[in-house]
C-alpha cells in the first residue's frame, strides 16, 4: 500500500481525508487518487533523469482523466497516446502537443490528421503499410510528419501474456530484421523526418533484465543507423515498470532508471520513457461499500457496489487488488502484505468479494479474511491504472465518480455517470 493510504487509529485514510467521508459525500463506487501519490512517481523519474535530455511521455491509457493530465502537463510531462480520442483529452487538459508521441497499430487517416494538425512530437509507427500511410497523408496536407519506429526488439517480458508486447509473434512494432530496410524506405519519402526509434516490450515489468535486453538491441540499431548517415535525435525505451500489487518486488523507479541510463554509455540522443501503471497505480483506490453477505453452502460473499465494469482487471487477467476495510473491526487488525487477518478473531470470514453483474466472472477478489458488516466500505488499493480508464458500462451501470484528494482537500474531477447520458444516443425506431 502506498504510503499515501494508511490507517489512522482503525480508519483508513487517504492523504489528510479519511475515505468514509469521501464515500459520504460523493458515494460509491468511487474511484479515489491521492495527489502526492501521483506527482511523487513524476518526481521521482525527473531526478533520476537530471543530467540526461529526456521526457516522460505519461502513457494516457493507464487514467485518462482530465485532472490527472493537468496535474503531469504541469509538471511539464510529455504523453504517449494511442487514439485521437487521447490526443484530445491532452489537449482539453492543457497538454503540450509538441511534447506527444503516437503510439498504436492502427492509427486512422482521420487521426493521423488530427496529430499533424496538433503538432505533435512525434509518430511512433508500428509497420511498413503505417509508414506509406502518414506519409502520404503529410502529403496532402503540405507537412513533413516526425516519425519513429517501433521495433519489436523480441525480448521476453516474462508477463502475463496478454500485456506482452515485444515477442515476434506479437502484433506490435516492425519486426527487428526488417527494421534497417524499413528506415531506408522512411529516409526516402519526401514528407517523413525521421526523428527516432522506439520499443515497449510489456507491462507490470518485475525485473529490470528484459528492459536491459531489449535496450541493447535498440542501441544496436541506432549504431548501424548512424553508419548509414541515418542520426536520430531520440530514443524511446517505453513504459512497463511494474508495481507492487501483492508480494511482487519491481524496481525502484530510480533503479530502473539507472539501469536504463547505464546503456546508453554516455549517448547525447535524448531519452524518452513512456511510464503509465507505476505512476498513477498505487495512487488510486476504487472505494466500494457492501450491499449484502451471503453466506453459501461452500463459500461466503460479499456483494459489493463496484463490479467488473468498474474494474475488470480481476476478470480479465486473474490481476489481484488488495482489498481493505475502510473501519477496522476493534480486535482486527488487517495486515496488508497479504490480506490474512493479524489476529484472527469471530468476527472474520473469509469472502469471496463480487459485484452485482450477471456473470460468474464478476469478482473483485477471492477468499479475503475480512471481518465486515452489510454496508461495510472497502478500498480495493492498486487501482489508480487501467482501473477506470477500462470501465465499461455493462449491465447499464452508470460509471463511477473520481475524486482526487490534495492534503485536507477533495476534489471532484469526474461525477458519476447518469443513465440518461448512457442512452442519449440511442433512438427508438418505428
Ligand atoms: N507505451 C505503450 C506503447 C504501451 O502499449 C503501454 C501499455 C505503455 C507505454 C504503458 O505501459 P505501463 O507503463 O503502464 O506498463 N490493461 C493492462 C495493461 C495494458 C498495457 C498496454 N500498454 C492491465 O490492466 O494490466
Amino acid at each position: 500500500m502506498s504510503s499515501y493510504f494508511h490507517y489512522r487509529g482503525s480508519q483508513l485514510y487517504v492523504e489528510q481525508v479519511p475515505l468514509a467521508d469521501i464515500a459520504a459525500q460523493f458515494d460509491t463506487p468511487c474511484y479515489v487518487y491521492s495527489r502526492a501519490a501521483l506527482t511523487d512517481g513524476l518526481r521521482q523519474f525527473t531526478e533520476a533523469l537530471r543530467g540526461h535530455e529526456h521526457l516522460i511521455c505519461y502513457a494516457v491509457k493507464a487514467n485518462s482523466n482530465l485532472a490527472i493530465l493537468n496535474i503531469f502537463a504541469r509538471l511539464g510531462a510529455g504523453f504517449d497516446i494511442v487514439s485521437g480520442g487521447e490526443l484530445q483529452r491532452v489537449l482539453a487538459a492543457g497538454g503540450d502537443a509538441r511534447k506527444v508521441v503516437f503510439s498504436g497499430v492502427g492509427k486512422s487517416v482521420a487521426e493521423i490528421r488530427m496529430a499533424l494538425d496538433a503538432g505533435i512530437l512525434c509518430f511512433n509507427v508500428e509497420s511498413a503499410a503505417e509508414l506509406d500511410r502518414l506519409n502520404k497523408v503529410a502529403e496532402s496536407m503540405g507537412k513533413i510528419a516526425p516519425a519513429s519506429l517501433r521495433v519489436n526488439p523480441d525480448v521476453d517480458a516474462k508477463t502475463h501474456p496478454y500485456i506482452s508486447t515485444g515477442l515476434k509473434q506479437n502484433k506490435f512494432g516492425v519486426a527487428y530484421d526488417e527494421a534497417i530496410a524499413l528506415y531506408r524506405r522512411a529516409r526516402d519519402m519526401p514528407h517523413l523526418r525521421i526523428t527516432g526509434i522506439d520499443c515497449h516490450i510489456g507491462s507490470q515489468l518485475t525485473e529490470t533484465s528484459p528492459f536491459i535486453a531489449a535496450a541493447e538491441k535498440i542501441l544496436a540499431l541506432v549504431d548501424t543507423l548512424a553508419d548509414e548517415g541515418i542520426h536520430l535525435e531520440h530514443i524511446d525505451l517505453g513504459g512497463g515498470v511494474g508495481i507492487c500489487y501483492r508480494n511482487e518486488t519491481p524496481p525502484e523507479i530510480a533503479d530502473y532508471v539507472a539501469a536504463l541510463l547505464g546503456t546508453l554509455r554516455g549517448r547525447s540522443e535524448k531519452l524518452i520513457l513512456e511510464p503509465g501503471r507505476v505512476l498513477t497505480g498505487n495512487a488510486g483506490v476504487l472505494l466500494t461499500r457492501v450491499e449484502y453477505l451471503k453466506h453459501g453452502e461452500e463459500k461466503n460473499f460479499a456483494i459489493v457496489d463496484a463490479a467488473m465494469n468498474d474494474l475488470v482487471r480481476p476478470a480479465l487477467y486473474d490481476a489481484f487488488h488488495e482489498i481493505l476495510p475502510v473501519a477496522q473491526e476493534p480486535s482486527h487488525k488487517s495486515n496488508p502484505s497479504n490480506g490474512r487477518g493479524g489476529e484472527r478473531e469471530n468476527l472474520s470470514s473469509i469472502y469471496e468479494i463480487v459485484g452485482p453483474i450477471c456473470e460468474t466472472g464478476d469478482f473483485i477478489g477471492h477468499a479475503r479474511d475480512l471481518a465486515i458488516t452489510p454496508q461495510a466500505l472497502l478500498a480495493v488499493l492498486s487501482a489508480g491504472a487501467y482501473g477506470m480508464s477500462m470501465s465499461s458500462n455493462y449491465n447499464t451501470r452508470p460509471r463511477a465518480a473520481e475524486v482526487i484528494v490534495d492534503g485536507i482537500a477533495m476534489h471532484l474531477v469526474r461525477e458519476r455517470e447518469t443513465v440518461s447520458q448512457l442512452y442519449a444516443g440511442e433512438k427508438i425506431i418505428l
